[in-house]
């Protein structure tokens, strides 16, 4: 499974810890930066990351930046992205079995490392439900025509 990923310098911390800890459970990564804690402009990474699922060539997204507000609020203009903010596991975990969320979003100033991990690692292993949800999940779409 290859995996997008991206932050502003507010989740640059956080986006290495997750990096460091995919790659050694076996996932290939595309970092999409940012590279430092300098300031950065976090709609610049949502969008990289977000195209990057959208043409397939990853098959999910985890975008952080200090909140994960301004990384959800800017995926979710992208048509195809079903980005989830998330700071607790039952949420990732709905957000995959009903949504279909295909980007994770994480705020680094609001939960700490292992929750971060335990809730990436949480997203990543759930499945989509469909049946029901498929319909809805469709008209999400529908909603920006
Ligand atoms: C950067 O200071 C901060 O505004 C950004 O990381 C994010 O929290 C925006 O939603």
């Amino acid at each position: 499974m290859r995996i997008a990923i991206g932050s502003d310098h507010a989740g640059f911390e956080l986006k290495e810890f997750i990096k460091k800890s995919l790659l050694s459970a076996g996932y290939e990564i595309l970092d999409f930066g940012t590279n430092s804690c300098n300031p950065v402009d976090y709609p610049v990474f949502a969008k990289k990351v977000c195209l990057s699922v959208i043409n397939q060539e990853t098959t999910a997204g985890i975008l952080i930046c200090g909140t994960g507000i301004g990384m959800s609020i800017s995926a979710n203009k992208i048509k195809g992205i079903r980005a989830a903010l998330c700071s607790e596991e039952l949420s990732a975990r709905l957000s995959r079995l009903h949504n279909n969320a295909n980007v994770l979003c994480l705020g680094a100033r609001i939960i700490g490392t292992e929750l971060a991990l335990s809730i990436v690692k949480a997203w990543l292993s759930t499945p989509f439900e469909g049946g029901r949800h498929q319909k809805r999940v469709e008209m999400i779409e529908w909603v920006a025509e």
